[in-house]
């Protein structure tokens, strides 16, 4: 294992979780890569580390262009621990070496590791003399964590942006124009609707600070490092942090005996008549963070649950929990469900996504046993008036 130079004399030294599955909750059936770069300057700076388990990866990687005793400077753009796990091993052999992070930053990793390491704490604006280099600090708070901040290396024309522009894909391809655009936007998608989702207000910042700085080269501290589709994943950024959606519908729903799912499979038939697009999803079968991404850029969604001892099925209940964690806002909602009796679902269901500014046009649908013909008949009418006023939402 080998760093790889990306640019004359910066390296990526990352590691790649190939057997990654489940990164609490958002299943990544591609694994991932944590990425660490490495500058060879008159002070060699590390920007950031590995999850612990990969820090063997690293080092193999450093040792393969310097003696990772060698290294000055360590700067730590993120606290959470897929970046920031291995800094206790790589300052355990480099004590004296400064660690650059935010004060955020500072206050996390001493919760952390509680370990009192020379840190050099830096503020938006600041900036550090590497040599040839000189690194600038550009804060990104809640882009992901509020100590998150990106990178900058003018002579090389990279921006470090850490979880900002990520993918969670293990690959040994480093750059965007060695894989599928349509691979990578599909993981791209995904990644901002499970981590970035509920701060658009601050990408928003974030995309505004970074727009007079001159760059072609974003790293990000996963998967793979963009040169090509530059333009193409910042106007996505903008896109989703405006949350922008486009005229299709989802609906996520669970069923017990099947007359839930007949009802999300009539409003369906009906959004299709009248003109939209639609992704059924069963919440028992797919997992919360593909039905997130799913919902990243639909206008209309629909959640459905049956009654089950007096609330709705802990499926869909675990869904709304996700759903509402993550806000997306400002869409069309429908709900609807089937009971024996009680039928206490749709209401609880109504009462979860209260507060998320999405208009209802259509009254919720709660079904006693089994719809009827005519139940299926009102359920189809609602999507196809749904579909068709869509425009007018
Ligand atoms: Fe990839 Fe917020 O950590």
């Amino acid at each position: 294992m080998k760093a790889v130079e990306i640019k004359p004399n910066v390296y990526w030294v990352g590691g790649i979780d190939w057997n990654l599955r489940n990164f609490h909750g958002y299943i990544t059936p591609r694994g991932s890569t944590y990425n660490a770069y490495l500058i060879l300057d008159e002070k060699i700076t590390l920007i950031d580390t590995v999850k612990h388990y990969l820090y063997d990866e690293m080092k193999t990687r450093i040792s393969s262009v310097i003696d990772p005793q060698e290294i000055d400077v360590v700067v730590s753009n993120h606290v959470e621990m897929d970046h920031s796990g291995s800094l206790p091993k790589i300052l355990d052999i480099i004590p004296d070496a400064t660690l650059v992070t935010s004060s955020h930053g500072q206050r996390g990793l001493k919760k952390h590791y509680d370990e009192n390491w020379n840190f050099n704490v830096v503020n938006a604006g600041d900036s550090l003399s590497i040599g040839k280099r000189k690194l600038d600090f550009i804060p990104i708070p809640m882009v992901h964590w509020p100590d998150s901040m990106v990178t900058y290396s003018k002579q090389d024309k990279i921006l470090f942006t850490n979880d900002a522009f990520g993918q969670h894909i293990a690959t040994t391809e480093r750059f965007d124009d060695q894989l599928d655009w349509g691979i990578l936007k599909e993981e791209s998608a995904k990644y901002y609707a499970n981590i970035v989702l509920p701060y658009g207000g601050q990408v928003q910042k974030a995309l505004t600070g970074l727009s007079d700085l001159d760059f072609d080269t974003i790293a990000p501290s996963h998967g793979i490092i963009w040169r090509h589709h530059l333009k193409d994943i910042i106007s996505l950024y903008h896109h989703w942090s405006k949350n922008e959606t486009k005229p299709y519908a989802v609906i996520a729903y669970d069923t017990m005996w099947g007359s839930t799912k007949k009802l999300a499979y009539a409003f369906a038939s009906g959004l299709e008549e009248g003109g939209m697009n639609v992704r059924i999803r069963n919440i028992q079968h797919t997992p919360f963070s593909n039905i997130i991404t799913d919902i990243l850029e639909a206008k209309v969604i629909a959640i459905g649950s049956p009654t089950l001892n007096n609330t709705m099925l802990p499926t869909v209940g675990g869904f709304l929990t996700y759903l509402k964690g993550l806000r997306p806002k400002d869409r069309i909602g429908f709900v609807f469900g089937s009971y024996g009796w009680g039928g206490q679902a749709v209401k609880l269901i109504e009462n979860m996504i209260d507060g998320l500014s999405w208009d209802f046009p259509e009254e919720s649908m709660n079904i006693n046993f089994v719809p009827s013909e005519k139940d299926l008949e009102k359920a189809k009418n609602k999507g196809i008036s749904i579909a068709k006023n869509s425009k007018n939402y």
